[in-house]
C-alpha cells in the first residue's frame, strides 16, 4: 500500500528538519501537497493552503479525537506520534460533545471579556519588567515571554500565582527538550506535579466553591443537564494552561529577535497603533508559533490526489500553509501592514483557537511594555538559542539582552 503513495522523508521531530523546514516545506507544497512519511509509524502531511483549510474544515473526515485501535493502543489526537497521557478538552474532542465544551468556554474568551483584561495584562507586564529594569540585563524569554503569558493565564484560571514556576516551566521545557534529555525528564516530572496540583485544587473548589472563580464555575456548570466530573475539569484546565503558556511565548521570542535586527521599526510599532494590529497578524503568519497540528482520518478518502486509508494520522502544516504564494504575495517577506491576511496561525474550522483574542492582547501588551521601557535592548546573539526541534512549536529557549537601565513603575 505504502509504495503507491507519494512519499516524503519528513521527520518533524528531527533537528535536520528544524534547520531547513522553510525550504523543505516549499518543496512539498509545490511537488506533493499531500504526501506520506514513514516516520513515527507513518503519517500524511498536508502542506498547501487550499488542502490544509479543507482538512481543517472537514471535521467529519479529519478527527481530533483519541481512539483505541485493534491492538488496544491509544492513537489519534492533535500530536503525531499520539501522546496517550494527554487528552485535551476541547481540542481532542469531536462534535457532538465538542459543542457543549466550547459553548461553556467561549464567553470568557470573547473579545469584550479580553478587552476588560487588558489593564491587568499591562500591570502584570509592568511588574515583570520592574523585576529586572534596574539591572540593565535580562533574558527576554525567561524574564518576559514565558512568565507574562503564564501569569495572565494563571490569573484567568484563578490558579495560585505564587506557583507560577510549577505551572509554567514544564510547558516551556516540554516543547523544546529532545526525547531522553534531562530537561525532558524534568518537564515530564513537572507535568505529573501539575496534574496532581490541578486535581487537588478541583477537589478544594468542590468543597469550598468561590465567587467569580473559573474552576468553581466549571463545577457548577452543566452540559445538557449533566455536571462535569473532575477528570473533565482537569483536562480543560490542562488545555488552557498549554494553550496560554508557551504559544504566545514563542511568538514574542521570534518578534524580539526580529526587532533586534530591525530596531528602526520599534518606534513605528509604538507610534502607529494600526500597524501593531496588522503586524501582529503578520508575525503570526510569518513565524507560525504552532507549526503543525495532527488529525486522524475517520474513513478512506481521496484527498489531494492521494488515497488516504481509514484511521491514519494526518499532519496539517500550518507553517507551510502560511507561506503559500497562492494566497500570500511575497510569502517569505514580512510585510507589517499586510491586508488581508488569512493566515492559519490560529488554525481554522471548528477548533480554531479559543484563546486568539487573549493571545493577541498578551502579545501586544508585552511587546509595547518592552519597547517602551527597554527601547534600546540589544540581544546577545551568540548566546541566544532557538528550539532545536520544531515538531509542534517554534520558539526560543533563551534570549539574553542588555539595555540602558531604567526605574521601576510599581
Ligand atoms: C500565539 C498564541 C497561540 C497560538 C499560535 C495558538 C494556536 C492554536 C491553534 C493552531 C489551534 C487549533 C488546534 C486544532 O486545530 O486542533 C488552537 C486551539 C486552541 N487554543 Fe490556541 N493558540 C494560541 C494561544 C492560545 C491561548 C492564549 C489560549 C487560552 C488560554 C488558547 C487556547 C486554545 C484552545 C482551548 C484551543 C482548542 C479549541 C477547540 O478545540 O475548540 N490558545 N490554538
Amino acid at each position: 500500500m505504502a509504495d503507491q503513495r507519494t512519499a516524503i522523508d519528513l521527520d518533524h521531530h528531527s533537528e535536520e528538519y528544524a534547520a531547513e523546514s522553510t525550504e523543505r516545506l516549499a518543496e512539498y507544497r509545490s511537488r506533493c501537497p499531500v504526501a506520506w512519511s514513514e516516520h513515527h509509524g507513518g503519517f500524511w502531511c498536508v502542506s498547501n493552503h487550499e488542502l490544509g483549510s479543507a482538512a481543517f474544515r472537514d471535521w467529519e473526515s479529519f478527527s481530533n479525537a483519541k481512539f483505541v485501535d485493534r491492538s488496544g493502543d491509544v492513537r489519534g489526537g492533535i500530536v503525531i506520534p499520539s501522546n496517550p497521557s494527554l487528552n485535551l478538552i476541547p481540542d481532542e474532542v469531536d462534535p457532538p460533545q465538542w459543542h457543549g465544551y466550547r459553548r461553556l468556554l467561549n464567553r470568557r474568551f470573547a473579545p469584550a471579556a479580553i478587552d476588560e483584561l487588558r489593564p491587568r495584562i499591562r500591570f502584570t507586564t509592568a511588574q515583570m519588567i520592574d523585576a529586572f529594569i534596574e539591572r540593565g540585563e535580562a533574558d527576554l524569554v525567561l524574564d518576559v515571554a514565558n512568565p507574562i503569558p503564564a501569569a495572565v493565564t494563571l490569573e484567568m484560571l484563578n490558579l495560585p500565582i505564587e506557583e507560577l514556576e510549577l505551572f509554567a516551566l514544564p510547558f516551556h521545557e516540554i516543547v523544546y527538550a529532545p526525547a531522553g534529555s534531562d530537561t525532558r525528564r524534568h518537564a515530564e516530572q513537572g507535568f505529573v506535579k501539575i496534574y496532581d496540583r490541578v486535581n487537588e485544587l478541583v477537589g478544594e473548589r468542590r468543597r469550598h466553591p468561590r465567587e467569580d472563580d473559573f474552576m468553581s464555575e466549571l463545577i457548577a456548570a452543566d452540559i445538557d443537564g449533566e455536571a462535569l466530573d473532575d477528570d473533565e475539569i482537569v483536562r480543560i484546565v490542562m488545555q488552557l494552561l498549554g494553550g496560554g503558556i508557551d504559544t504566545t511565548t514563542a511568538l514574542l521570542g521570534s518578534v524580539f529577535m526580529y526587532l533586534d535586527e530591525h530596531p528602526e521599526l520599534r518606534t513605528r510599532l509604538l507610534d502607529e497603533p494600526g500597524l501593531l494590529v496588522t503586524a501582529t497578524e503578520e508575525f503570526m503568519r510569518f513565524y507560525s508559533p504552532i507549526q503543525a497540528i495532527g488529525r486522524s482520518t475517520t474513513r478512506e478518502l481521496q484527498f489531494g490526489g492521494e488515497d488516504l486509508g481509514a484511521h491514519e494520522p494526518v499532519l496539517i502544516s500550518i507553517a507551510s500553509m502560511n507561506r503559500d504564494h497562492h494566497l500570500f504575495r511575497e510569502p517569505d517577506s514580512l510585510i507589517l501592514d499586510r491586508m488581508p491576511n488569512r493566515h492559519a496561525g490560529f488554525g481554522m474550522g471548528i477548533h480554531r483557537c479559543l484563546g486568539s483574542n487573549l493571545a493577541r492582547a498578551m502579545f501586544q501588551e508585552t511587546l509595547v511594555g518592552v519597547l517602551k521601557r527597554l527601547p534600546d535592548y540589544r540581544v546577545d546573539r551568540e548566546r541566544a538559542e532557538s528550539y532545536a526541534v520544531i515538531s509542534a512549536v517554534a520558539g526560543w529557549i533563551t534570549i539574553p539582552c542588555t539595555f540602558t537601565p531604567g526605574s521601576r513603575l510599581t
